[in-house]
């Protein structure tokens, strides 16, 4: 296996991190691994926010559901959906942006944003560092939209913690292989019988790390998707110009 399949297959999410600053180069190196990354037409639809500042870190750290990782980490970059750019290019060329069909500009926005996120991360690894992606920012996105202040156009998706580990906590298991990577057609027959097993391998996980009294994945998972989901996503869309009034009806 080459050492760059072994690097990413090592991965693992750290929540804890000593107090030391990463240098500017080696933040360079993670930001050009991100946007070296492919984007749909070329859009470069994404835009990095780095934030250092303590401040700013807390009360995203609070705004996140008080994830202390995010106040530990001495950097945390958020990536943004940017339709701002796009939207100053067809000023300069005297059009206007058309968001009629919102939902796919989301997802190609979204999209590449994962791609320059996966990036980074095992530039990131690589480099010695640990990390940790933020979902949580989303809890409030208009709080932490107004901190990082963001244009019209554009939105934060999901953080991610640098620095670098206080201690590295074992390897999570994955689902089996074939629960993911599916021949020919997607494999439905089997899926109940791989989420059994993956519960199982949970469970066994979870024992040999001593936090035997958190639930499997099922349940978690169940726990997570079941819950109405908040309508302030939408909300800051709608302010941020880019879910346009046209859809609405
Ligand atoms: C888009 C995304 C959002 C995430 N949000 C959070 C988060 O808000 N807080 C957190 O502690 N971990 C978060 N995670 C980390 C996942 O919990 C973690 O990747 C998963 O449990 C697998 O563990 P591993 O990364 O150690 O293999 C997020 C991961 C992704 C990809």
């Amino acid at each position: 296996m080459t050492n760059v399949n072994k690097l990413i297959q090592n991965h693992r999410s750290i929540r804890s991190f000593i107090d030391k600053d990463i240098p500017e180069e080696m933040l360079d190196s993670i930001l050009f691994s991100a946007q070296a990354m492919p984007t749909s037409h070329n859009n470069q639809d994404i835009s990095v926010i780095v934030l250092r500042d303590n401040v700013k870190k807390n009360i995203i750290a609070e705004l996140s559901g008080n994830q202390k990782h995010i106040k530990d980490a001495p950097v945390f970059l958020i990536f943004v959906a940017d339709l701002f750019k796009t939207h100053l290019a067809c000023k300069k060329n005297n059009m206007v942006q058309n968001l009629e069909n919102h939902l796919d500009t989301i997802i190609t926005a979204t999209f590449d944003a994962g791609i320059a996120m996966g990036a980074a991360i095992i530039s990131a690894e690589s480099l010695g560092l640990g990390i940790t992606p933020i979902g949580g920012i989303r809890n409030n996105i208009a709080g932490v939209s107004k901190i990082l202040e963001l244009p019209e156009y554009t939105f934060p998706l999901v953080g991610l913690c640098l620095g670098f580990p206080y201690n590295i906590p074992d390897k999570k298991p994955r689902f089996p292989l074939p629960a993911f990577a599916h021949e020919e057609v997607y494999q439905k027959e089997a899926m109940e019988g791989y989420i059994n097993e993956y519960d199982e391998i949970m469970n066994n996980y979870l024992i040999k790390i001593q936090r035997e009294q958190e639930v499997n994945w099922s349940y978690r998972t169940s726990t997570s998707v079941s819950k109405p989901s908040s309508s302030a996503i939408e909300s800051l869309l709608k302010e941020q110009k880019i879910i346009v009034k046209s859809q609405e009806s």
